[in-house]
């Protein structure tokens, strides 16, 4: 199949790696932009597309320069009281597919803790999400909910803690259940990622190093 992939937060820590992977598959790809970011992508496949995710005009011309065959959603903020970038922005994509009838499957970086894989933390894990990073969770729990409810085809990924460095290639992925190590390379995110969309894998898929 002949992937023409949108990515948003392409500028991201995880965002910049997926784009490389892309790149080094030779997989055509566009990156979504704020003005301003645009040197953040340095891979030579890479089209740039100007907007703002928050603005839906700007997401529906994007969304519509191209028949798009994927999604992939790395939005955040680095804002640590997280915002609601993640939410909003993704229901403006959501908003978009649906208004013009598109099918594009969607790919999200979500975070391990959220829906039911709350049950799998360590009570430390959970004491830790609650007093640090409650509202980015509660953004990804609304960004779950949006695709969830409205979407049938989708891959959400949740990854554990997410570090800078190599990729190790040695990743451990379930549906369900705890995970057996706290951290994750994001270049072993963007990995995992695009393997999983070439594989055509959907549903949820929680995420650590091995
Ligand atoms: N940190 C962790 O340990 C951890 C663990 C699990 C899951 N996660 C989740 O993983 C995801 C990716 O994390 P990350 O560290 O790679 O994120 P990041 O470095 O903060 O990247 C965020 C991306 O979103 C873009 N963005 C923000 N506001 C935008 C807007 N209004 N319009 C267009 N783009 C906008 C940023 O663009 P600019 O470059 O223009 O700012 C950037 O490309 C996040 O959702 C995070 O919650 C993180």
């Amino acid at each position: 199949m002949n992937r023409n992939i949108l990515l948003f937060g392409a500028t991201g820590n995880t965002g910049v790696e997926i784009c490389k992977e892309l790149n080094t598959l030779n997989i055509q790809h566009s990156a979504f932009v704020r003005k301003g970011s645009e040197s953040k992508v340095n891979t030579n496949l890479t089209e740039i597309i100007s907007g703002d995710v928050l603005q839906k005009k700007d997401v529906e011309n994007g969304i519509l320069t191209h028949d798009f065959t994927d999604i992939i959603i790395a939005l955040g903020s680095r804002d640590l009281k997280g915002g609601n970038i993640r939410s909003l922005g993704t229901k403006n994509i959501v908003d978009t597919l649906k208004s013009n009838s598109l099918k594009c499957k969607i790919h999200i970086i979500s975070a391990h803790g959220i829906g039911n894989s709350w049950n799998n933390l360590k009570w430390y894990e959970k004491l830790i999400s609650k007093l640090f990073i409650g509202k980015t969770m509660k953004d990804h729990e609304l960004q779950e909910l949006t695709i969830k409810q409205n979407l049938s085809s989708f891959h959400i990924i949740r990854p554990v803690a997410l570090k800078n460095g190599e990729a190790t290639e040695k990743i451990y992925s379930c549906s369900k259940g705890s995970l057996p190590n706290g951290s994750i390379i994001r270049a072993d995110v963007a990995k995992f990622l695009v393997k999983s969309m070439i594989e055509d894998t959907s549903g949820i898929s929680s995420i650590c190093n091995s």
